[in-house]
């Protein structure tokens, strides 16, 4: 990586970015660096397709599922400076067991030195993808761009992509990572093929899925279209 590919964004989140895609060991909570492994992260390019698409949108309401080190975390939150403000929504189980808290932490001295965000900008949900949606479901929760990183089972992300589709803002953005896994190929197939209140958007990278919610859930209690697992 270098840091030409990151100069869109500002000099916190880059330094951030920098050193983790360095694998530099990272900053837990329990005051600790932890060495990090070199796969458990979205590319440069997906990270600055992510920010381009919230840039473009002018998206102020983010979500996630599945924060980890906070690769895709970083990027979210720089858009958001970009945008003067807004929150990130965050969630994990596993933050504090198996990533050291890393992430949040990343997040949270981002958010405290930010000259734009509020301190209640980013906040993270420690609870299984699909209990955290239907709670910010029932909160009334509006989100203008959700990415989707969490657990990579077919069924896992078409309940991630079903639930978040409940709480995605009219002409706001859900995006799946992971292409490259037939059970999230899968699942972009079943939303192109039978989520017509969603129309899929092309970008550069080909492990992103990215849909663009265009109207109303409108299927009828049979609704079903056949679709290739490819
Ligand atoms: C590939 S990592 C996410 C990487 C992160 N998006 C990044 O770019 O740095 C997948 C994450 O999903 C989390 N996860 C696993 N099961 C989950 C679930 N049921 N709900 C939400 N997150 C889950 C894991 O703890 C892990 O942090």
């Amino acid at each position: 990586m270098s840091r030409d590919e990151l100069s869109p964004l500002g000099e916190c989140h880059r330094d951030v970015l920098a050193s983790m895609y360095g694998g530099e060991p990272q900053l837990g909570e329990d005051g600790q660096r932890h060495p990090i492994d070199a796969t458990t992260r979205i590319s440069v390019a997906e990270g600055m397709t992510l920010h381009g698409l919230c840039v473009a949108a002018g998206a102020t309401s983010l979500l996630e599922v599945g924060l980890a080190y906070g690769f895709s975390t970083v990027f979210l939150l720089a858009a958001l400076e970009k945008a003067g403000g807004g929150t990130l929504v965050s969630i994990d189980p596993f933050q504090a067991t198996d990533w050291h808290g890393i992430g949040a932490g990343h997040a949270r001295r981002l958010v405290s030195r930010s000259p734009v965000l509020a301190p209640g900008s980013f906040s993270w949900v420690e609870d299984r993808s699909e209990r955290a949606l239907v709670e910010l479901e029932r909160a009334g929760r509006c989100h203008d761009l959700t990415f989707i990183d969490g657990y990579h089972r077919f069924d896992d992300v078409l309940v991630d992509f079903t639930l978040a589709a409940r709480t995605c803002s009219p002409g706001g953005a859900i995006v799946l990572h992971d292409r490259w896994l037939d059970s999230v190929e899968a699942v972009v197939s079943f939303v192109r093929n039978n989520r017509g209140d969603f129309e899929e958007v092309p970008t550069a990278c080909e492990n992103l899925g990215v849909f663009r919610r265009t109207g109303d859930d409108g299927r009828d209690w049979s609704h079903f279209v056949r679709f290739p697992l490819r």
